[in-house]
């Protein structure tokens, strides 16, 4: 299964142009999963809740519309950023689109820092959708840029069997990328981090988009300022394995008897 990223530079606001740009990119791919960034076509900077109302739209809206026939004609599974109007809420989302056009949603539950101001916590939870890629069924997960920090969603996804986490970003800190080699690690799952590049509103992204594989090998990991999409072919039944010696399960072994905080 071929898996990657697209990183680049959107412009704030412009949702069409973003979009244009995007499609032009993906029109050159054939037969992949492809993950984009966080808000990837609206820009995240926002200044109050009313901006991000003049762009938020439904899961099923215009952007899914423009996409639908690209990943229909091209065989791609895509996963990107959307900020999501429902009735008077706003979500900060990840939409799953397949080349069949069936979406699925993520609503981002650890949102971060002025994201507060303007979007309401996902209310999703952290489920699985299976994929069905080249006629193997392949178990995904999403997870969204600050949600990197909390062990817990990783974990979680992996218990449900995820074996492809998929994380768009617009991340501000440089040491995500690292962090995601261990929780790549301690899941032994393939995890796909598509972050932006380039400055907003004075606010600088961090780039180095990148996929780790199951043992925490960097399978691609770009520069911070390069545009365009990149992709790795990688077996997901990889991720079925959880041995780290012969003797030793990274599910299995967990003692649940002993984490509970409260002594019995
Ligand atoms: C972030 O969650 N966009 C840092």
């Amino acid at each position: 299964m071929r898996i990657g990223f697209l990183q680049y530079n959107p412009v704030f606001g412009d949702k069409k142009g973003n979009l244009e740009r995007v499609g032009e990119m993906l029109s050159r791919e054939k037969n992949a999963f492809i993950v984009l960034p966080e808000l990837c076509f609206t820009g995240y900077v926002f200044q109050d809740k009313k901006e991000v109302e003049t762009v938020a739209e439904e899961m099923v809206g215009p952007t899914v519309g423009y996409l639908t026939p690209i990943v229909r004609d091209n065989n791609l599974f895509l996963v990107f950023g959307l900020a999501e109007k429902m009735g008077e809420k706003l979500y900060n989302s990840s939409c799953l689109l397949s080349p069949m056009g069936e979406t699925r949603i993520y609503r981002k539950a650890h949102l971060f820092d002025r994201e507060k101001l303007f979007f309401t916590p996902g209310d999703t939870g952290f489920p699985v959708f299976d994929v069905e890629f080249d006629g193997s069924r392949v178990k995904v997960g999403l997870l969204i840029c600050f949600d990197w920090i909390f062990p817990e969603p990783w974990r979680i996804l992996t218990l449900k069997g995820a074996q492809i986490i998929a994380h768009p970003a617009n991340l501000v800190f440089q040491y995500c990328q690292d962090a995601m080699v261990t929780r790549a690690i301690e899941n032994r799952v393939f995890i796909i981090t598509a972050n932006r590049a380039g400055e907003e509103r004075r606010v600088e992204f961090t780039g180095r988009s990148q996929v780790v594989g199951t043992k925490g090998n960097i399978l691609i990991r770009v520069g911070e300022r390069v545009e365009g999409i990149w992709t790795v072919e990688c077996d997901p039944g990889e991720a079925k394995n959880k041995m780290v010696t012969e003797k030793n399960d990274v599910l299995s072994d967990r003692r649940e008897d002993l984490y509970a905080i409260e002594e019995k």
